[in-house]
């Protein structure tokens, strides 16, 4: 499975703050939004990962994060010349992809929670079709939202509904077999104008070939849409690395865990940032 996370839009509801930068770019707390769906990919092992963001940007994501090597990992970036939806990620990475499987992040969703990767994990084994996932919300009408059965079957699929069936909106994180691209191909913009994952998600639906997996209340899964959303975010990270010392999406840490470096590796790059808070934390972790 490879990783595509697509960190494009123009940020429209967080102007003037992406007036010149892009919205992904911008801090959750203590390190830039990307750092946080990075994190997924790494912690799931994916080291296969393509960053699509507008032209404009992908310099500077280029700049923050290289080829991934960093990281131990491959780093890949895609133009997307115009926003015109999710599922347009799938077709500019089609190639990147080679008919193999996906998981596709949003570049501004941030998940955290103590059993995350065995949940992702265990929604990736046996992937047949497409895994999306479901998290109860206050304001389902401003999300993707599932409809369950008594048997946590999926039973429905809508796009920011006026009416939700459920209060389960879709978290941007998706599973897809080698499909994907062949069926975003057939999306037809929606009225706003997009190429919408839910259509996408909705023919997996058709095709009696869609799994939803509910996160339960041990995972935090944070909005990061508007200013207050942000500045809530930067709180929650905030809270739980100052009390418990651990901190949320170091994505060095990760993939120091994971072994895609080495202990000396870890030790340069907490070197190389040891004058904050964040690099004091990597070195803090070897010999820990
Ligand atoms: C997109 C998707 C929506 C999903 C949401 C998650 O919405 O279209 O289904 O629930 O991401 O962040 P958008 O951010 O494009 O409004």
């Amino acid at each position: 499975m490879k990783a595509i996370i697509l960190a494009g839009g123009l940020g429209t509801r967080l102007y003037p703050m992406t007036t010149v930068i892009s919205k992904q770019l911008l801090p959750i707390y203590d390190k830039p939004m990307i750092y946080y769906p990075l994190s997924i990919p790494l912690l799931m092992g994916l080291r296969d990962i393509l960053l699509i963001s507008t032209p404009q940007a992908l310099p500077l994501y280029q700049q923050l994060l290289g080829d991934g090597s960093r990281l131990g990992v491959n780093i890949q970036y895609a133009p997307q010349e115009k926003p015109q939806g999710l599922a347009q990620s799938l077709l500019i990475g089609e190639p990147f992809i080679g008919g193999g499987q996906t998981c596709l992040i949003l570049g501004d969703n941030i998940f955290y929670g103590h059993s995350l990767t065995s949940v992702l994990q265990s929604a990736r084994d046996g992937l047949d079709g497409a895994v999306i996932f479901g998290y109860p919300v206050k304001n389902p009408q401003a999300y993707g939202v599932v409809e369950f059965d008594s048997e946590n079957r999926v039973l429905s699929l809508e796009e920011k509904p006026e009416n939700p069936k459920s209060n389960c909106a879709v978290p941007g994180l998706y599973f897809y077999d080698g499909a994907a691209a062949e069926i975003a191909k057939h999306v037809r913009p929606s009225p706003r104008g997009e190429l919408e994952i839910t259509a996408v998600n909705q023919e997996y639906l058709r095709q009696g070939r869609l799994k939803a997996t509910l996160f339960g209340r041990g995972i935090a899964w944070l909005d990061t849409g508007t200013p207050e959303g942000m500045l809530k975010a930067s709180e929650y990270v905030e809270a739980v690395q100052s009390r418990q010392g651990f901190y949320i999406s170091c994505i060095e840490e990760i993939a120091w865990r994971r072994g895609f470096i080495s202990t000396e590796q870890l030790c340069r790059l907490g070197e190389a940032a040891k004058s904050t808070d964040y690099g004091k934390y990597i070195l803090s972790l070897i010999g820990g």
